[in-house]
């Protein structure tokens, strides 16, 4: 029998081990010194101002959208094609996730579409880089001067009056790493926040970095200075503050979060962080080329976009779609493949298909390119450790299950 190929485990080395061991010894777990070098680790990455680190990607969307004042009767604009915690941090702020179909071509947000749903109710507008590869944000910051955009934006507080626009939030879970014209996608949008849970790019076991970029009069160490309080509690001090000598006292300014990043977390993520443009990156991308070198001779496949004259992917799905099949086919094909050890995954349901949504009125017939996508995709293994004879074995395997669909 083969050995098992599985779909994305995470790069756990005896580097990352003896970090995480350092920290366990050095006596401080939690937030500290690792998180704040992490944090600039990041911000070196993507050129940003200012990057805070969090427990999840979700939660630091949460709290950018809870900065802003988003709250019930608001508006905001996400994908109907991206995973759950995109629109889940809308509802959880009170406020109605809009949600538009993305384009058949990359599978990211379709900017028409986002044109057409902005309302006088739009606060924020949450692209996703799907797969790690960046939305049309050249259309989506032209399409947002346009006077007719501008003129229906109602602020509903001081801040959202400063901005003076919807709010442009990436979920960027998936593209540490990606560009958009050369640089960090995060430099076309106000915040960006990236997902460090365990089979992202770059993992520290659950984890997230929110990059702030809010224009000028913002100032984004003060916003970063307000976040992190918001991210403990609304205390006036961390742990490390009121370690020092005498220093126990403190205040709570409001009934703030807890969703700060522990050191402890920090060190896996130091070490990923010190190799990931070097090493991670390319070699992902090298993965996903693979990919398409080998599928490129089947009519069936239909190729993701890894990179166009505009963007650059940070490789971390690979989303195959596979022409001339229905759902049901495809079900079986990803059986197949599980039957011959090759783990496999689908990205993702559309949110209007999930019941949750459907029961708030969401119908995924209104989305049929996500509907499509969904019904023909399959997500192939990509991580480090996966080598070319690995790959060689899904395509095959892939290839024989299609075969028996589509003779
Ligand atoms: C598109 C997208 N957005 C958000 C998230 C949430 O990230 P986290 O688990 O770090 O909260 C994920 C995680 O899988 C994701 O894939």
């Amino acid at each position: 029998m083969a050995e098992k190929i599985p779909f994305a485990p995470p790069r756990i080395d005896q580097a990352v081990i003896d970090e995480v061991t350092k920290t366990l010894q050095s006596g401080w777990i939690t937030t500290g010194p690792r998180t704040k070098a992490l944090e600039q680790e990041v911000e070196t990455m993507t050129d940003v101002p200012k990057v805070l680190c969090v427990n999840s990607a979700t939660a630091g969307m949460e709290l950018i959208l809870r900065f802003l004042g988003v709250k019930s009767g608001d508006e905001v604009i996400v994908p109907a094609y991206t995973y759950c915690a995109t629109a889940n941090v809308v509802m959880h702020c009170g406020a109605r996730p809009v949600m538009v179909d993305i384009n058949p071509a990359d599978g990211c947000m379709d900017m028409d579409a986002v044109e057409k749903a902005i309302t006088a109710k739009t606060k924020a507008i949450m692209p996703v880089d799907l797969a790690g590869l960046p939305v049309n944000y050249a259309a989506l910051r032209r399409m947002l001067e346009k006077e007719s955009i501008k003129s229906l934006f109602q602020p509903g507080n001081d801040l959202q009056a400063q901005l003076g626009r919807p709010l442009v939030l990436a979920d960027a879970a998936h593209s540490l790493g990606a560009l958009y014209q050369e640089a960090a996608p995060a430099l076309l949008c106000d915040a960006a926040v990236y997902s460090f849970h365990a089979v992202k790019n770059l993992t520290t076991a659950e984890g997230g970095a929110i990059c702030l970029h809010f224009p000028e009069p913002f100032d984004n160490l003060e916003i970063y200075k307000k976040l992190n309080t918001k991210s403990l509690h609304g205390q006036s001090k961390d742990a490390l503050a009121k370690f020092g000598k005498n220093a126990w006292e403190y205040d709570v300014s409001e009934p703030g979060y807890k969703c700060n990043m522990p050191d402890v977390l920090a060190a896996i993520g130091l070490v990923e962080a010190k190799r990931y443009l070097s090493d991670t990156l390319p070699k992902r991308q090298k993965i996903c080329q693979e990919y398409s070198n080998l599928l490129s001779k089947y009519d069936w496949a239909e190729l993701p976009v890894l990179e166009d004259e505009n963007r650059r992917s940070s490789a971390h799905l690979y989303l195959l779609r596979i022409r001339g099949i229905d759902r049901a086919a495809r079900d079986r094909i990803i059986q197949f493949m599980f039957d011959h050890d090759v783990s496999v995954n689908v990205h993702y349901k559309p949110l209007p298909m999930l019941s949750f949504y459907q029961s708030e009125g969401y119908d995924v017939q209104h989305f049929p390119v996500s509907l499509d996508f969904f019904e023909r995709e399959i997500t192939l293994p990509v991580f480090y450790d996966l080598t070319e004879t690995q790959q060689q074995r899904v395509i095959e395997t892939l290839a024989e299950a299609v075969q028996k669909e589509i003779g």
